[in-house]
């Protein structure tokens, strides 16, 4: 039975469930989820990610971490932690970055905190083994700092529904429709502490307003470890820089937007990061965090243009390809100002370009 086939008996049998229990089910069902069995990443298969798009943005990754690890005091052993490293390939052009300063990528240890089982073996086929694998990001020994870098993590990670109605919120469920399909719908908040974001109360009937508790728990995790051990953690992903409304759920399949629904395990499913719920519960947990800056200004102030005019030179016949690759990172209407890019820290630590860290 597919697993679209088993969410509506279930859903026929105990009722609605939430998006983030479809999201997670989606996404990680062990039969049939998409990152379990199916997730294909690149230009052949369901989406790109940065650092698919070009060397240069794993590469400057690299030259970020090498200056965090300088002025966290150059310790000859840390954590070089990459969660949800995809096929491998920011990984790899981060450590061939690291190479321009051997004493790094000697203190180097390198953990990647992976779920699904067929993206380990890309990763594996592209790394070797030096790498060590876990499952979740406690599973990574406390005890020494941490760099930690995530692109397109947070996306993966589920948030609730909260739909404006005529005297109050509800939560947005799945249900059955009257056709036997999978359908929206609306639960009631009742008298639970359930509210969507407080800045958000204020919003026109039918608004959608998201809250994901995954999110910030994650950044709690994060911001326990860098108050505890020090570092600094990296998240990049597309998201909101401010509270913001609208429903971001959003499924893609060969590189098509395409019905959630209808589309169980078969296709990627994300929703925006929330990175002011980010920053807020990693400065709760104790860690400094923000600004939040757009990923076209992290890589221009770490000096992408140069380092495209550099690709281009070495090669001219691949210049067009690099300055196409440079306007997607970069540019406005590309991944430059709808992703975002936010650094946790340990308290006494800056790292670049998050000098005003709070
Ligand atoms: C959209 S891909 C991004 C891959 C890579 N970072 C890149 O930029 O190409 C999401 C990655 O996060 C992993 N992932 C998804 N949910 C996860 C979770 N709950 N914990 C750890 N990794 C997860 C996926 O298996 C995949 O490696």
């Amino acid at each position: 039975m597919s697993l679209l086939d088993r969410l509506k008996a279930q859903i026929a049998q105990d009722g609605p469930i939430g998006v983030p229990e479809f999201f997670t089910r989606c996404l990680h069902d062990p039969r049939d989820g998409y990152y379990a069995m199916r997730p294909d990443l690149g230009a052949g298969g369901d989406f790109i990610t940065a650092p698919l798009v070009s060397q240069m943005f794993g590469e400057l990754i690299g030259l970020w971490a090498i200056e965090t690890w300088t002025r966290m005091g150059r310790p000859s052993s840390f954590r070089l932690v990459e969660m949800g490293p995809g096929d491998g390939t920011l990984m790899s052009d981060l450590l061939r970055a690291g190479k321009l300063e051997p004493d790094f990528l000697a203190a180097a240890e390198v953990w990647l905190v992976e779920v699904s089982a067929p993206l380990k073996v890309r990763q594996a086929a592209k790394l070797g083994d030096a790498p060590r694998w876990v499952g979740r990001l406690d599973e990574v020994p406390v005890g020494a700092p941490m760099i930690l870098v995530a692109n397109e993590l947070l996306d993966c990670l589920p948030a609730r529904q909260f739909v404006r109605i005529k005297d109050g919120w509800a939560e947005r469920v799945i249900g059955l429709g009257e056709d036997g399909a999978l359908a929206f719908g609306l639960r009631g908040l009742g008298k639970s502490a359930d509210t969507p974001i407080p800045d958000l109360l204020i919003q026109p009937e039918g608004s959608i307003v998201e809250s994901s508790p995954a999110q910030a728990a994650l950044a709690s995790d994060i911001a326990h470890r860098l108050a505890a051990d020090g570092g600094a953690a990296l998240l990049i992903d597309y998201g909101r820089a401010a509270p913001e409304a609208g429903d971001t759920l959003q499924a893609i399949q060969g590189h098509q937007k395409v019905d959630p629904l209808k589309t169980a395990g078969l296709a990627d499913l994300t929703v925006w990061a929330d990175f002011p719920a980010v920053v807020a519960a990693a400065r709760e947990t104790g860690a400094k965090a923000g600004p939040i800056i757009t990923q076209g200004e992290f890589l221009t102030a770490l000096g992408i243009e140069a380092r495209a005019q550099a690709l281009a030179t070495a090669r001219p016949d691949r210049a067009d390809q690099v300055a196409r690759q440079l306007d997607r990172l970069i540019g406005e209407a590309q991944m430059g100002a709808l992703f975002k890019v936010a650094c946790l820290t340990a308290p006494d630590l800056s790292p670049p370009l998050f000098e005003d860290a709070t």
